[in-house]
């Protein structure tokens, strides 16, 4: 419902908002925690020991700085982690680096720079046409102490408990309300958790949503804690908020996860990222629940086509850490850009990072010195590209629902795209020492005959007299497909 009014008030004041769930949906985001991506002063060798769990000099200036390392991915949009005023100092749990424990929600962290950097980091992805999205959290503020040992005057506002739930632990999550009502964190950091129900914390929360977006010319939201808030506080936040908000809802069962895109425009596809992840962190993992999930969030969720997919966060071990095999974390990326949704590569990703569980998975990006010459660097650049000219291509290629075409133990084939500009992502969990051989592939929809180049090799094939396609593997590298007629023109494979 929130979408179709989202879509309604597009289609009648669009030059209004700011970016819609229309135009996110053709979008492909780059998302870092701002401390430990770039650094003012350019520095590729200051360290960062992820398990101090400390500020290690990130900021908006360095992002701004590092923006033709991001576009030169194919990336159109960053989302960066929380910018509100946070906890100061050093906890038995680290600092508060990653933003995630706000206590002045009208100030910015000084850490990551001024209001003017922000607005400068801004103003520099939108002259080159890129998006910002902003991180932000409604359901909990952050304390450096137990549960009931808060000082509630040390937040603003919510400076008092009138603005929160009485304090309790979140320990069982088969029950609903204790996820809503009770407390996130522990009793070194803990997370009072804000009485979402109660009018006068919505209303601060509308307005505040409202303002922060037209103050730094934010195009669109990722949400934080979306299952641990009632439902219904959600779709007036969406709302106040004007642009296309993402929301996290860390549940794998879509089942549970899809009916929250009902009161937000699109979710984090995490019913998608375990089955993504056990299909190719090793080369015996399951390619048919994989298979099957494609189908499960399409008719699962209201629209797969704008929810956020990924293999990567912060909150999880990095791919490379299951497996440093190369051919299965392009497959795993492959998968992220040419599915359903918008794409999101975790920074650090494209440098193969293997850092484990939270913090070890927050490795600062500036020592891989950019480098742009790292193979899934050029593999993610690769399939941004083919994606954005499909996209340019055909209007209908993005709201095209992609679905599985073929699987067999090790082979998953999918097609995007209708009409001639189709693409086919052809993906293998045979790894780095899977053979050499041709696949023959049905069901893709083209024409006998017609000449179509693989994006990865850039190889020609030719749709064969009984409509197969002749698809070359080798090595366990995933394969794109795409009609040769409909790249002439474009850089791709030039
Ligand atoms: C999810 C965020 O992604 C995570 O990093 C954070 O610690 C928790 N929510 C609590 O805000």
């Amino acid at each position: 419902m929130s979408l179709l009014l989202n879509l309604f008030f597009t289609g009648l004041i669009g030059s209004v908002l700011a970016a819609t769930p229309a135009q996110w949906r053709s979008q492909s985001i780059y998302f870092m925690l701002t401390d430990r991506f770039a650094r003012t002063d350019g520095s590729t060798t200051a360290t960062c020991n992820t398990d101090d769990r400390a500020y290690c000099g990130g900021t908006w200036q360095g992002i701004i700085d590092q923006l033709d390392y991001i576009q030169g991915m194919g990336f159109t949009a960053i989302w960066i982690t929380p910018v509100t005023g946070q906890l100061t100092g050093d906890t038995g749990d680290g600092t508060a680096y990653h933003g995630y424990w706000q206590q002045d929600i009208y100030s910015l962290n000084s850490n990551y720079g001024t209001a003017s950097d922000l607005k400068s980091l801004a103003s520099a992805l939108h002259d080159r046409g890129m998006y910002l999205m902003v991180d932000v959290v409604a359901n909990h503020l952050g304390y450096a102490g137990a549960g009931n040992t808060v000082d509630y005057s040390v937040f603003d506002p919510f400076n008092s408990n009138d603005y929160f739930h009485s304090y309790c632990e979140v320990t069982d999550y088969s029950n609903q309300t204790n996820v809503e009502d009770c407390w996130l964190g522990d009793t070194t950091v803990s997370l009072p958790d804000l009485n979402t129900e109660s009018e006068s914390v919505q209303n601060i929360w509308y307005s505040w949503v409202g303002s922060l977006v037209s103050n730094y010319s934010i195009d669109g939201l990722r949400i934080d804690t979306v299952k641990h808030v009632q439902k219904d506080f959600w779709s007036d936040y969406n709302k106040a908020a004007g642009v296309y908000c993402v929301g996290e809802v860390f549940d794998g069962d879509a089942s549970y996860t899809c009916p929250y895109q009902e009161v937000m425009d699109g979710l984090l596809n995490y019913p998608m990222y375990y089955p993504l992840l056990r299909a190719f962190q090793s080369t015996s993992g399951s390619i048919s629940d994989l298979y099957n999930m494609i189908n499960t969030v399409k008719s699962t969720c209201s629209d797969s086509t704008l929810l956020g997919t990924f293999v990567e966060n912060h909150d999880n071990p990095r791919f490379a850490s299951y497996t440093d095999d190369m051919s299965l974390a392009k497959n795993a990326a492959a998968f992220t850009i040419m599915a359903d949704g918008i794409p999101i590569i975790y920074a650090g990703q494209e440098q193969h990072y293997s850092g484990g569980s939270d913090p070890a998975n927050r490795e600062a990006v500036w020592l891989s010195g950019y480098s742009t010459e790292s193979e899934l660097y050029k593999l993610i650049a690769k399939a941004n590209a083919i994606r954005s000219h499909a996209i340019t291509e055909s209007d209908t290629y993005i709201t095209y629902k992609n679905y599985p075409v073929y699987q067999d133990g090790s082979t998953l084939a999918m097609r995007k795209g209708d009409n001639g500009t189709q693409t086919i992502t052809i993906l293998s969990n045979l790894g780095a020492s899977g053979s050499q051989y041709t696949l023959s592939l049905g069901n893709t929809g083209y024409d006998v005959g017609t000449a179509l180049t693989e994006i990865i090799t850039c190889a020609s094939i030719t749709v064969d007299s009984s409509g197969n396609v002749p698809v070359p593997m080798a090595s366990g590298e995933p394969r794109i497909v795409y009609p040769s007629s409909n790249i002439k023109g474009s850089t791709i494979c030039a």
